[in-house]
C-alpha cells in the first residue's frame, strides 16, 4: 500500500503520544507535527507554525502532500480549523467548529446533554453577576455548587466551592473581574456531585463511535489530591472503576445518547469525543466534554492500542469508522508527570534534563515530553509540565513499578512528581512496598511550604 505523509497538530505531550503511535504505521512515510516540541524530533519532522493562520496550514498542506491532518488540541478545532481544511477536500481528524462548542461552551455542552437525556448535575445559566450573587444567597444556593466559566479557561475557570464565600468571590472574578476575559461573561452553576472520576475517551465519525479503555486522570499537584488543580499529573489505564456494569450504563446513557444527539442536531464530528465522568451512587454522570483527547489520559492509552492508529484515524476522517477495527493490547499503562517545582503557579525554567535515553533503555517505558526544548544536544526544561514517563506491564502493579523506574532515571533541579499515580486502584500492597525502596528523590509539598 502507498505510502502517505501525515500531519499533527499541536505541541504538548498528548501530541508526542499521538506522534509516537503515529510512526509505528507502515502506511506512515513522512510525519509532521506543527509547531510540535524538541522531544518528538527524533520521529517527526517538527515545523515551526502559528497555526491558528489557516492560510499557513492550508500552505502547507498543499506543499508536502499532505494526505491526514490530526488535531490535537482545543483550541484550534474551537477556531474552525477541521472545517477550513475540509472545505478544502482534506482528510482530518477533529471536530467541526460547531460540535467544538461541546468543549468550548459549557452552556452549550450543558444545554445539550438536558436535551438528549444524558445524565449530568443539575444546573442554572446566569449572564449576569447580581442575579448569580442572589441565586447564591438564596436559601438553594446555601447547598453544594459549582461555578463554571462559560467559555474555556485552559481548564481554570471551574470552581468546586466550599461555601457561598467561594462562590461569592468565584462570581466576582470570572463575572465581574473577568479574570478569564470574554470566557467568563456567562456562568453555570452546577450541583456539586462526589464519587470517582473516570476519564472515557473514544474516536468517533458522527455515526460509529469506538471507545477506548476507560484511564483516571490525576488533577490537583500533590500526592493524596491535595493542592491546586493542574492540566494533570499523571494517568493510568484500565481503570478498574470503570466496571462492567459503569460500562454497560454508560454505553447506554452517554455514548448512545451522545451519538444520538449529534445525529440529531446535525452536528458534524469526526474526531475525537472525551467524557469526563464522576461515578455517583446514583449512576455515571458527566462532569464535561472534550472533543479531543487528554492530557495526560493519551499518554497512557494510546500506547495500548494494538491496531494501527493511522487506519483508524483515517477512517474517522473519512466517516469510515464503520468498517474499522480497534483492537487493544492486554495488560496496563500508568504515565507519570514530571513537573517543574512551583507549576502550576510560578517556576524557573532552563534546567538540564539527565537520563532520558536511560529511562526507555529497556523498552518497559517511554518518555513523551510537554514543556522540553533543545539547546544544543542538550535537552533543558521549558514548561510546567516538563515531561511524561509512561510505563507498561501485563498488571497495572507492574506499570506502575516502570513508570517509576523510568522516572527515577531521570533527573532535572527541582523536578516534581506526584508518588502515588493509580495508588487508588491498586490492590496488590508489594507495589507500595516497591516504590518506597527505589526513594524516589522529588521536590513535594514539604519543600515547597
Ligand atoms: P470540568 O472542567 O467541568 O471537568 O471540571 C473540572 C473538575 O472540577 C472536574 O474534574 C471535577 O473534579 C470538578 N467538578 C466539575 N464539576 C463538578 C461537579 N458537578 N461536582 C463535583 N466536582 C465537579
Ligand atoms: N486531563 C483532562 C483534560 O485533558 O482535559
Amino acid at each position: 500500500m502507498a505510502k502517505v505523509n501525515v500531519l499533527m497538530i499541536g505541541s504538548g505531550g498528548r501530541e508526542h503520544a499521538i506522534v509516537h503511535s503515529l510512526v509505528q504505521s507502515p502506511r506512515v512515510a513522512t510525519l509532521y507535527a506543527a509547531p510540535g516540541n524538541a522531544g518528538m524530533s527524533k520521529i517527526a519532522q517538527v515545523v515551526p507554525m502559528d497555526v491558528s493562520n489557516h492560510a499557513d496550514v492550508l500552505r502547507f498542506i498543499r506543499d508536502n502532500k499532505i494526505e491526514l491532518t490530526v488535531i490535537g488540541p482545543e483550541a484550534p478545532l474551537v477556531a474552525g480549523l477541521s472545517d477550513a481544511l475540509r472545505a478544502q477536500g482534506h482528510l482530518v481528524v477533529g471536530a467541526s467548529q460547531a460540535a467544538a462548542q461541546l468543549e468550548g461552551s459549557k452552556i452549550f455542552a450543558k444545554n445539550f446533554m438536558a436535551k438528549h437525556n444524558i445524565p449530568t448535575a443539575r444546573f442554572h445559566v446566569f449572564d449576569n453577576a447580581k442575579k448569580a450573587r442572589d441565586f447564591v444567597l438564596s436559601p438553594e444556593g446555601r447547598r453544594p455548587w459549582v461555578l463554571k466559566a462559560d467559555g474555556l479557561a485552559a481548564g481554570k475557570g471551574v470552581i468546586v466551592a466550599k461555601d457561598q464565600n467561594e462562590l461569592l468571590l468565584g462570581i466576582k472574578e470570572i463575572m465581574e473581574e473577568q479574570k478569564y476575559g470574554a470566557a467568563g461573561r456567562k456562568v453555570v452553576l452546577e450541583e456539586r456531585l462526589s464519587g470517582p472520576e473516570v476519564s472515557l475517551m473514544a474516536f468517533t465519525d458522527g455515526k460509529t463511535i469506538l471507545p477506548l479503555p476507560a484511564s483516571q486522570d490525576h488533577k490537583r499537584v500533590f500526592n493524596g489530591d491535595k493542592g491546586p488543580n493542574t492540566g494533570g499529573m499523571g494517568a493510568y489505564a484500565p481503570t478498574p472503576f470503570y466496571t462492567q456494569a459503569v460500562k454497560t450504563r454508560t454505553q447506554k446513557e452517554v455514548v448512545e445518547r451522545f451519538l444520538q444527539g449529534l445525529q440529531k442536531e446535525k452536528l458534524s464530528f469526526r474526531g475525537i469525543i472525551y467524557f469526563g465522568l464522576m461515578l455517583t451512587q446514583e449512576g455515571p454522570r458527566v462532569l464535561e466534554f472534550n472533543v479531543r483527547l487528554g492530557d495526560p489520559e493519551t499518554q497512557a492509552v494510546l500506547p495500548l492500542i494494538a491496531s494501527d492508529l493511522y487506519e483508524t484515524f483515517r477512517a474517522v476522517a473519512r466517516g469510515e469508522l464503520g468498517k474499522s477495527r480497534l483492537t487493544l493490547k492486554s495488560g496496563a499503562s500508568c504515565t507519570v508527570v514530571m513537573a517543574s517545582h512551583g507549576y502550576p503557579g510560578s517556576f524557573h525554567t532552563g534546567f538540564p534534563i539527565a537520563g532520558l535515553a536511560e529511562a526507555e533503555k529497556e523498552g518497559q517505558a517511554v518518555v513523551f515530553h510537554a514543556g522540553t526544548k533543545k539547546t544544543g544536544d542538550v535537552f533543558v526544561t521549558a514548561g510546567g509540565r516538563v515531561l511524561a514517563v509512561t510505563g507498561f506491564g501485563r498488571s497495572l502493579g507492574t506499570a506502575v513499578v516502570r513508570a517509576y523506574q523510568g522516572v527515577k532515571k531521570i533527573s532535572f533541579e527541582k523536578a516534581h512528581f506526584r508518588t502515588d499515580i493509580a495508588a487508588r486502584a491498586l490492590k496488590d500492597p508489594s507495589v507500595s512496598e516497591k516504590l518506597k525502596r527505589m526513594k524516589l528523590r522529588h521536590v513535594n509539598e514539604e519543600a515547597l511550604v
